[in-house]
């Protein structure tokens, strides 16, 4: 679980109206490379969401908000030790200028540094509850389709990408309300996991995908009750000596669909054989699975091995 204040903890929007009807999306990304994010805005699914108005972007560098000579935003740790930490002032100087502001507001490029908006280190803004301020971590709750899902209800929310060996802790204990990490592994920052969730996140927002369902049957979505996705093809039918199944030419939509049932639910027991304590499974799918080596009683491991087999 992640160690967010408690004080920021907010009500994350399911199953209110706001939640479930059709609605677009802003996100407040703070970062030192605002520049990073211009790839991946600037193609396919997030460029075509923003010129449909259904998602917008704002970027804020969070050097922008420093006042000191050489625009610092890292220092050495207390205690010693190697690495950078970022410092707190600027991140918490950016997100409570731009949280409080109107939305969509956005910093000037020509008054950066020099033109702010007033600003007391000491006395916190009041930020809007309704708004999820993240910080992207390695040390946060790993991020699935469950948690896409819950953050795909909110209107608006806040991206804090940290940098260098990581942030002060008054950020997380004084400004976030959640913490997120994209796997356990470690980034260079939080950019690219902030680039994750943008993209994640918005392929959920109505609208945004054209095919109505298609969302609903990717791998991990409700549409698959939590299965992987199973083969998919298209033309030529014979490719390298390897035919498409004659099933999904047949043209009995009961069969494709059973067909393609199966093959997600073997897919599942031979990759994420752990996936499946969690799916809701009919008589007819556990017959399947049993046949194909499936034991429910038994071990993530054991299970592996024998489905590979
Ligand atoms: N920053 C560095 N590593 C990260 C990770 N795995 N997830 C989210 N943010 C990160």
């Amino acid at each position: 679980m992640s160690e967010a204040n408690p004080e920021r903890a907010i009500d994350r929007g399911e199953g209110t109206e706001a939640g479930r009807s059709a609605h677009s999306i802003h996100f407040d990304i703070f970062t030192l490379f605002p520049s990073m994010f211009c790839g991946p805005l600037s193609e396919s699914i997030l460029k075509r969401a923003q010129e449909k108005g259904l998602l917008s972007v704002a970027l804020h560098d969070i050097r922008a908000y420093t006042t000191d000579r050489h625009h610092i935003c890292d220092d050495t740790p207390y205690g010693g030790g190697g690495g950078m930490i970022m410092k707190p002032e600027p991140i918490f100087r950016a997100v409570e200028t731009v949280l409080t502001g109107p939305p969509g507001w956005q910093l000037a490029p020509e008054d950066a540094f020099v033109n702010l908006p007033p600003w007391d280190p000491e006395t916190p803004a009041p930020l809007p509850a309704e708004v999820p301020i993240i910080l992207l971590t390695p040390q946060g709750r790993r991020l699935n389709q469950a948690i896409v899902t819950e953050l795909s209800h909110f209107r608006r929310l806040a991206l804090i990408c940290g940098r260098y060996e990581g942030v002060d802790e008054r950020v997380r204990t004084q400004l976030v309300s959640d913490e997120i990490s994209i796997g356990d592994y470690v980034l260079s920052g939080g950019e690219l996991a902030a680039m994750v969730l943008v993209d994640a996140i918005t392929r959920l927002v109505p609208g945004v995908l054209g095919y109505a369902e298609g969302a609903q049957q990717d791998s991990h979505s409700p549409g698959l009750g939590g299965l992987l996705e199973g083969p998919q093809y298209t033309r030529p039918y014979s490719f390298r000596g390897e035919q498409v199944p004659d099933i999904l030419l047949s043209g009995h939509h009961g069969h494709v669909a059973r067909w393609r049932r199966e093959q997600a639910l073997l897919r599942t027991l031979q990759r994420r054989p752990d996936l499946l304590q969690t799916v809701n499974l009919s008589d007819e799918d556990r017959t399947f699975l049993r046949r194909h080596g499936w034991q429910p009683e038994m071990g993530e491991g054991e299970q592996e091995r024998d489905a590979d087999q």
